[in-house]
């Protein structure tokens, strides 16, 4: 396994892989570190679907608003490194901010529609943040495929629409959320949650796994379901919720106020995130009703 940090080597080594690919593929798993087996489970994929397993490090200031946690993000390149040769990953991508912006871009990747609920909403200029890191390391990288998980619904759907308006020659690979033993999805903020939240912090998925039996009563609308869903959360006393939406995926629209949703026609997803103190927490499952 090889570590990069500079554009000139990611390139170098690319051109090489391009030259040897004889079973051709490469695959991009673009991460901001801290990893955990949620992106474990990302590189796995890669490594095996691919001939070449490339993994990106970098926080990306782009997607950060002025009030949240860029500065706090954990990081720990030395542990990122161990678990990504574990995983299988040929060549990492660690690049500086310098690097990657060495001056501020004046171009920027904006996916409308997709991006005007959920974090989009709550977070101001997120996702043209992530379109635009992510259309860096696709030009980049130049990967047959890439990977994302589905804990970021939203994200998976801003990328793949993104892919789809701008033909980039990529093909976009969800990929399951994986969770700890009492259901939390894995996230690198969870080691900001104090003994108590992280306790509580389980209301999350048991709340999305009631939805998923709620959802099939004959009659349920999207603001019914939504009330069960923010009172299963707020059983949680340090509880605060940002969001908990009932949408139509992956198009993120509100279905009709009225609509049956045990009989609804197209995929939903109920999308959640709430804070805990000042970690934000987000989770997701997309809803099989009929
Ligand atoms: P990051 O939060 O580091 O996540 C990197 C990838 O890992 C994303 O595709 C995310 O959905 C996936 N992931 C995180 N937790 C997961 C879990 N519990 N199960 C499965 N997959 C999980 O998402 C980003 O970074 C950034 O926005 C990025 C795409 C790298 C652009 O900067």
């Amino acid at each position: 396994m090889i570590v990069v940090t500079t554009i000139e080597e990611l390139k170098r080594t690319i051109r090489q892989y391009r030259r040897e690919a004889s079973e051709g593929r490469i695959g991009l798993v673009p991460t901001m570190g801290y990893l955990h087996e949620g992106h474990a489970s990302l590189m796995r994929r890669a490594r095996t679907e691919c001939g070449y397993a490339v993994l990106s490090i970098f926080v990306n200031p782009l997607q950060f608003g002025p009030n949240e946690d860029y500065d706090q993000y954990p990081r720990d390149a030395k542990r990122d490194i161990e678990l990504a040769e574990k995983n299988g990953i040929d060549l990492i991508f660690m690049p500086s901010v310098q690097e990657m912006y060495p001056s501020k871009p004046l171009t920027s990747v904006l996916v409308n529609q997709v991006t005007e609920r959920l974090c989009g909403a709550s977070r101001p200029g997120h996702f043209d943040g992530v379109g635009t890191v992510v259309s860096k390391l696709f030009h980049l990288v130049q990967p047959d495929r890439a990977y994302f998980g589905m804990k970021d619904a939203q994200q998976v759907a801003v990328i793949q629409r993104m892919v789809y308006d701008l033909n980039i020659p990529v093909e976009i690979v969800p990929c399951d959320t994986v969770r700890e033993a009492d259901g939390l999805a894995m996230s690198s903020r969870n080691v900001y949650l104090s003994p108590e939240a992280r306790a509580q912090a389980v209301v999350l998925s048991q709340a999305l796994a009631s939805a998923e039996q709620w959802v099939k009563e004959p009659g349920i609308t999207a603001q019914q379901l939504g009330e069960r869903i923010r009172q299963a959360i707020a059983k949680a006393p340090l509880a605060d919720i940002d969001y908990a939406e009932i949408l139509e995926y992956p198009d993120l629209t509100v279905p009709p106020a009225d609509a049956d949703l045990s009989r609804y026609p197209n995929k939903l997803i109920v999308a959640l995130a709430v804070k805990f103190g000042k970690t934000r927490l987000i989770d997701n499952r997309l809803l099989d009703s009929m």
